[in-house]
């Protein structure tokens, strides 16, 4: 069977950092709270940069990294609630600026499981041999769909991309199976309303003046802790894996609380969890992509470690994958 393998990461993160007293300073909120209720101190908020721009350096960056050029790609998955324009889709424009003119190009729209399940899409290309090396992307520009006066909300989210090339693997290491959940019935609990129908033969409708974000946060909080460890467990039984056998989660950075809640129920050690939040903040479908990056660049992830990366948000949606490094 050809398996697909992560031959390369990157990411790309705008230079201006804000911190929680940046936020303080026009919210009625502190650096105590956000620190104890989420684990964030800061997050980078793009004050110059378009999501093409970060997405170009992330994915500049996987391709180094994995030796392979742009004409290489035959397929460029962007995953993105945000992207600068509805049309042309940020992977088409991607595919301009690298110049990667044999990519077929798409983006997803999973939220904050984006990535995961870009990349679980790119591995089926590569595994029934429909494709030979992919670029997937998982880049937001949040801070442009917060409601910067609402302090449950944005306070935290942050603006950031992160890429993998993904090709063909070698030998056994690789992607080694995905879980993927949707639950469309609960998908009220974070919502973006979208513009109202506007055509000559429908009667006008009043829409909102400006589309944001609306989170239950307590709602997310209960779903992230049971539905994360379930989704873990599932992948790793059918997979005869045991928590001992795994060196790395890397798991969304929504929330410090969700990530030890759910080291807890699956009575895996905190330390195996990479933590990035209190840097980034919650960059959707960025977050599990810059973890994975850092996580390799910092020497944390090694080849032939064991990682799970699991995201999990809006839709509802969910997705865990085990990978071989
Ligand atoms: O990627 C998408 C996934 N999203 C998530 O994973 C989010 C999941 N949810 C959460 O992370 C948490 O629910 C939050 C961090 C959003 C909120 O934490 P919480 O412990 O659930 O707080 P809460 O909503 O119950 O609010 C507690 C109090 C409230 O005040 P009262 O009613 O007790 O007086 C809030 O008004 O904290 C207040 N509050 C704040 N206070 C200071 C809410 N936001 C803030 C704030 N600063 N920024």
């Amino acid at each position: 069977m050809i398996r697909a393998k992560i031959l390369g990461t990157g990411r790309g993160l705008p230079e201006r950092v804000v911190t929680n007293d940046d936020l303080a300073e026009f919210l009625d909120t502190s650096d105590t709270w956000i620190r104890e209720r989420t684990g964030i101190c800061q997050r980078r908020i793009a004050a110059k940069e378009t999501l093409l721009e970060l997405c170009e350096e992330a994915a500049r960056q996987a391709m180094d990294q994995s030796g392979v050029e742009a004409g290489e790609l035959d397929m460029i998955i962007a995953a993105t609630l945000t992207a600068d324009h509805p049309l042309p889709n940020l992977s088409s424009s991607l595919q301009r600026v690298l110049g990667a003119d044999n990519a077929v190009c798409f983006d997803l729209s999973a939220a904050c499981s984006g990535f995961i399940f870009a990349l679980t899409t790119a591995q089926m290309y590569i595994q029934s041999g429909h494709a030979k090396k992919v670029l997937v992307l998982g880049g937001e520009i949040l801070s442009k769909i917060m409601d910067w006066t609402d302090r449950s909300t944005c306070i935290l989210f942050g603006d950031g991309a992160g890429a993998a090339v993904v090709g063909v693997s070698e030998n056994e290491q690789g992607i080694l199976a995905a879980d993927l959940g949707s639950n469309g019935k609960k998908g009220s609990v974070l919502s973006l309303p979208g513009r109202p129908v506007e055509n000559p033969f429908r009667p006008a409708e009043k829409g909102p003046e400006k589309c944001y974000v609306h989170m239950e946060g307590q709602e997310v909080f209960k779903f992230a802790v049971s539905q994360v460890p379930a989704s873990i467990r599932k992948l790793l039984e059918e997979s005869g894996k045991s928590i001992a056998d795994v060196d790395c989660f890397v798991l969304h950075q929504a929330n410090l609380r969700i990530i030890r809640s759910a080291a807890k129920r699956l009575k895996a050690p905190e330390e195996k969890f990479f933590i990035n939040m209190e840097r980034y903040g919650n960059t959707s479908a960025a977050s599990v992509p810059i973890a994975l990056d850092e996580g390799i660049r910092s020497g944390r992830i090694k080849k032939g470690d064991l990682i799970v990366l699991s995201g999990f948000g809006g839709g509802l949606t969910w997705g865990s994958m085990l990978v071989q490094m």
